[in-house]
């Protein structure tokens, strides 16, 4: 998508397929909007067919200064809106633009919608509706054979009806750029995860990320089972024993400083499909399972956004691979396998398999350098009792560190909730045979769960999130599609780029 900001135009200046106009309710009753809109917004007003209800849509055809368009109207709410209010408004926008199948569309931005001088910045309010937007227009792929051709949106416009100055448009522009950035880099890692376990084998989510390592120049490098054999990284491989797709372990090092210090790993759980292995799941809505690489395609969406906004950061994002599968090959109940870091694990349950593999992942994460770490990870149904689809949890060995990611999820508008970590959670990950179990009984397991994991950052500061709930919705809501979100792409990188800050400032 082409995103453009133009000021001084009226609506018979703008040529794109269909025009979006933001009213509130009062303005659908009363008018107000302007010259040009108010006599074309009033019989469908008086018909009931529009009542400006905010975040509902209304398609309808014109003929404007000769020229036919879609005019789709767009409820808001009253008064200046919030990164999150616009973030939604515009989703609603994309949903409606996509549906009607338009190549281009103008957004009109009123400026009682949009506050540009108090906290709320332009740039602010135009990444979060160039977010919103393309968070909303995103369509989730279908296979069927008798697809009818689908348009694609290939041009967006902002436009103003009043004069802007230059401290405005560039403003609005960086927050264009960034809002696209981040937004598709989120739709990359919703296509990552809707992706059926058929067509993403772990050496498939391997190619994924080398193509965005090459298309933003990052190294890259991919381990197979000769090379996790050589390095000793045998939880990674004792998950992906059972099948015959093997398992791989995926590095990506973005370095933005001069020096290769002060790294943020990122580590992302990669189970390209989750059948428990030889502690089954039942079978009803095991499909769902297609999801449980969502915490790696989260962090690789992070990477891609990074690729394409460059801040002076360097970080490491790592993703253990590997399909939990059940067969005569498969590790089982009973086994102790010993992880990269030495340490041994007494498997109890394969399907506790994420924290196996993350042990290996966060492992290695450290030895290339990583002196912080965020983990994600669809790591426990526990997380969906608690927390529900609503919110991510999040389990920490640094406060401070987790309160910073959740000041960013709420810029991002997404919801994380703290679980606590008190020595007593820490003292259920003891075995009796090795140093970690890997199932602890079903009290607290969205803690325990994570903790298994941070054991392996050995002390270094680190935040674990919990995304079970969050990463794969069963119906569409907000700005969020039935299925894969990308949930934390957001939320993530706002925490990156405001690093630079903190060291810029
Ligand atoms: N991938 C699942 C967790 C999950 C559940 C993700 C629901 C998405 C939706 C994970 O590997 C798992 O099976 N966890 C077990 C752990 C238990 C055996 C300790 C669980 O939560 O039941
Ligand atoms: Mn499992
Ligand atoms: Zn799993």
């Amino acid at each position: 998508m082409k995103w453009t900001l133009q000021g001084s135009l009226s609506s018979g200046q703008v040529h794109t397929d269909a025009i979006i106009i933001p009213v509130t309710k009062k303005q659908t009753a009363e008018g107000g909007v302007s010259e040009a809109w108010d006599p074309l917004l009033k019989p469908l007003a008086e018909s009931r067919l529009f009542d400006g209800t905010p975040n509902r849509s209304f398609v309808w055809p014109e003929s404007i200064e000769g020229e036919s368009r879609l005019l789709i109207w767009l409820g808001r709410p009253e008064g200046i809106l919030t990164s999150e209010q616009l973030r939604l408004l515009s989703a609603q926008a994309g949903k409606a633009a996509v549906k009607s199948g338009v190549r281009s569309a103008a957004i009109q931005i009123p400026n009682t919608m949009v506050n540009f001088t108090a906290e709320q910045t332009p740039q602010d309010a135009a990444q979060a509706l160039t977010e919103g937007f393309i968070l909303g227009s995103y369509r989730k792929p279908h296979y069927k054979r008798d697809a009818a051709e689908q348009t694609n949106l290939e041009e967006i416009l902002y436009y103003i009806e009043e004069d802007m100055d230059a401290e405005f448009e560039a403003g609005w522009t960086k927050g264009m750029s960034l809002g696209a950035a981040i937004g598709e880099a989120t739709c990359l890692a919703r296509d990552l995860t809707n992706l059926p376990g058929n067509m993403l084998l772990p050496e498939d989510l391997a190619q994924k990320a080398l193509q965005v390592a090459k298309r933003n120049g990052f190294e890259a490098q991919v381990l197979d089972e000769e090379g996790l054999v050589e390095k000793g990284m045998g939880g990674l491989l004792a998950v992906g024993k059972g099948s015959i797709h093997p398992p791989r372990m995926i590095a990506l090092r973005y370095q933005g400083r001069e020096t290769w210090e002060d790294v943020i790993g990122l580590v992302g759980k990669g189970v390209t499909f989750d059948t428990g292995g030889v502690s089954l799941k039942r079978a009803s809505g095991m499909e769902d399972m297609i999801s449980d690489m969502g915490g790696a395609a989260t962090v690789l969406g992070v990477m891609e956004a990074l690729g394409r906004i460059r801040p002076r950061v360097n970080v490491v994002m790592v993703i253990p691979s590997a399909e939990n599968v059940m067969s005569g090959s498969a590790f089982k109940p009973g086994d102790i396998v010993t992880t990269l870091s030495g340490r041994t694990i007494e498997v109890l349950n394969t399907d506790a398999e994420g924290r196996i593999v993350l042990a290996d992942g966060v492992t290695y994460a450290k030895q290339l350098g990583a002196s912080r770490l965020i983990d994600v990870a669809t790591l426990t149904g526990a997380v969906v009792s608690a927390l529900g689809d609503i919110a991510t949890g999040a389990v920490t060995n640094d406060e401070t560190f987790l309160q910073e990611l959740i000041t960013s999820s709420r810029r991002a508008g997404e919801k994380i909730w703290p679980l606590p970590s008190y020595p007593e959670f820490w003292d259920k990950l003891k075995s009796e045979v090795a140093d970690l179990r890997n199932q602890t009984g079903r009290e607290g397991g969205t803690i325990t769960g994570g903790l298994f994991v941070g054991t392996f950052a050995d002390g270094l500061p680190w935040v674990h999130f919990d995304i079970a709930g969050t990463a794969y919705l069963s119906k569409e809501r907000g700005v969020d599609p039935k299925g894969a979100t990308g949930v934390l792409v957001r939320t993530i990188t706002d925490w990156i780029l405001k690093q630079v800050q903190v060291v810029m400032d």
